[in-house]
């Protein structure tokens, strides 16, 4: 079992800087096995989504790892984290969305709540408020009336910290000038071909912490395109890792931590979970850190064009 390092978030809480991710499988059984193997080998971060579609089943395998820990886990060893989705963005619906995510993950509160994206969408009509052009209808509702009752919920206890996702700099900085509360991360995509160097530094300066979301560049993901570039298969991940003798996985979390950046590699498969955990017991060296540099090539896996019509589309 792996011991996870814990990170300071600016608030006084800490999160660990390895968490689990959820996306993409609403199978419960595998859900419930995923979570319970995790917990087994180490893992105490899980990071979640209404939009997923798996909240209920998610809290399932965190009710059966923590019973059959015999009292070694508690719910407040674990760290859980999910989001406020784009539907959801008035200060009327902020509280309902919360509720919904609680009671399917049966949690009476959560470590970490984020605004999902920079941008709402129209209400009550679904998660994917469609036109017919196939692109999201928007709310004109700004984030900052979001982001206040998104503190109303830090004040009300339901919630320990609050942050955002997908923000751009611009967006963050507009967060920070208006704030009471200051947001404890944000979370966005990061992998050998995204680096995002410009958003991490501007986070990391402002004490922000950086959770890397599809570390890997979600080789899972439904949209994927026979010649898109393949994260796990760049040759210069290739070579570090056979130098470690790691895997591809391994050598690009360890990348990212050595980055003072928190990384929530999906998976459900045992195996891998348990090998993306051990990336606490070797280093990458200055020039293994700078080969990563050399990758020049960008791809964004996660563009969310459905969107890019909206005034506060962050890319
Ligand atoms: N805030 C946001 O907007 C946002 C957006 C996207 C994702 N996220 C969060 O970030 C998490 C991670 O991102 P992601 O799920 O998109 O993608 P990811 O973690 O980059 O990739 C997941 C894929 O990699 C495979 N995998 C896992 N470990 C591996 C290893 N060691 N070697 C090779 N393949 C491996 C998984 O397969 P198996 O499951 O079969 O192992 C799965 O197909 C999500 O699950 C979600 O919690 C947040």
């Amino acid at each position: 079992m792996s011991t996870i390092p814990k990170k300071n978030l600016n608030n006084g809480r800490q999160i660990p800087v390895l968490g689990l991710g959820t996306y993409k499988e609403e199978d419960e059984n595998k859900l419930i096995t995923a979570i319970k193997t995790a917990v087994k080998v180490g893992y105490r971060h899980f990071d979640c989504a209404p939009v997923y579609y798996n909240e209920k089943q998610v809290g399932h395998g965190l009710r059966e790892a923590i019973d059959e820990s015999n009292g070694s886990v508690k719910r407040e060893d674990i760290f859980i984290t999910s989001k406020l989705w784009c539907s959801f963005f008035s200060k009327e619906k902020v509280p309902v969305c919360l509720e919904n995510t609680l009671k399917d993950l049966a949690l009476d509160y959560l470590d970490l709540y984020l605004i999902h994206w920079p941008f709402g969408f129209k209400e009550d009509d679904g998660f994917y408020p469609e036109d017919s052009n196939g692109k999201m209808v928007p709310s004109d509702i700004h984030y900052l009336e979001t982001y206040k009752a998104m503190e109303d919920l830090v004040k009300s206890g339901k919630v320990k910290s609050i942050g955002v996702s997908n923000f751009n700099i611009q967006q963050l900085q507009d967060v920070l000038d208006n704030c009471e509360i200051k947001p404890v991360c944000n979370q966005f995509e990061i992998h050998p071909l995204l680096h995002n160097n410009e958003l991490v530094d501007f986070c990391q300066k402002n004490d922000i912490t950086v959770v890397a979301y599809a570390p890997f560049g979600a080789p899972d993901r439904s949209w994927l395109k026979p010649e898109d570039p393949v994260a796990l298969k760049h040759p210069v991940v290739l070579e570090i890792a056979k130098k470690h003798n790691r895997t591809a996985g391994q050598v690009i979390l360890r990348w990212l931590i050595q980055r003072n950046i928190v990384v929530i590699p999906k998976s459900v498969n045992p195996g891998r979970i348990e090998e993306n955990s051990k990336i606490f017991d070797f280093t990458l060296s200055d020039d293994d850190m700078a080969a990563f540099n050399t990758i020049k090539e960008q791809f964004r896996y996660y563009s969310f064009d459905e969107c890019d019509n909206h005034p506060r589309y962050p890319f």
